[in-house]
């Protein structure tokens, strides 16, 4: 049977993290969406087409591990407001959901147009201040010379962009647990998460 958990929030908000415990814990297979919009971002950057890139995307584009830099992560939030990108992506997305055997599908947009029916709905968020402090504490470990207040600069325009954006905005489904992990660790984070989706699967 399909279960699906649809997990939502802004960038740096622990999502990924959470996403991949709540599979790992439950045996559900996991997709990063935003992936898809980094994968169409990359070619972008290379000179593509965001549509024409968008049809033609298939699994293996989102194996590449040039995804993660922060231009990649400015190119996927600037293709992400074209209508066309998003609608070439759905039907990807929404396979992977009925999947036998339970997804977790983590983005922007799952609970509320990707995944409107997903059984269970978590939108995770932190402060602004948290979130560039945790991607600030990724990027520099990576190697990567970028200071605190470019970070914070940009987590904030990406949050304009994509909250104000007109196609398929960030925004928390009315159903769904919300999760903010600012002052939480990473294990009491996954507790919570879990503990959603079991109340979720008591429901169903
Ligand atoms: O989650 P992420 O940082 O990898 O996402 C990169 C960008 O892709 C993000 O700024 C917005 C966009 N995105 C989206 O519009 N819808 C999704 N479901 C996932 C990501």
């Amino acid at each position: 049977m399909a279960f699906t958990v649809a997990i939502d929030g802004p960038a740096a908000a622990g999502k990924g993290t959470i996403s991949k415990a709540v599979a790992a814990h439950f045996g559900f297979a996991h997709l990063d969406t935003g992936l898809l919009y980094r994968a169409v971002g990359a070619q972008v950057l290379a000179g593509g087409d965001p549509v024409t890139v968008a049809r033609a995307l298939n699994p293996a584009d989102l194996e590449h591990d040039n995804l993660r830099t922060p231009a990649v992560a400015q190119a996927a939030s600037e293709v992400a407001v074209i209508a066309d990108v998003r609608s070439a992506l759905v039907d990807f997305q929404r396979k992977f959901a009925a999947r036998d055997g339970g997804a977790v599908l983590d983005g922007r947009d799952i609970g509320t147009v990707i995944c409107p029916d997903a059984q269970a709905k978590l939108f995770i968020t932190a402060s602004a201040e948290c979130r560039a402090e945790r991607r600030y504490k990724e990027l520099t470990g990576k190697g990567l010379s970028i200071t605190l207040a470019q970070v914070l600069e940009d987590v904030k325009a990406r949050d304009a962009r994509d909250s104000s954006r007109a196609t398929a905005p960030l925004i928390a489904a009315a159903d769904a647990a919300l999760i903010d992990t600012s002052d939480l660790s990473i294990a009491a984070a996954v507790a919570r998460a879990v503990a959603a989706v079991e109340a979720a699967q008591i429901r169903v």
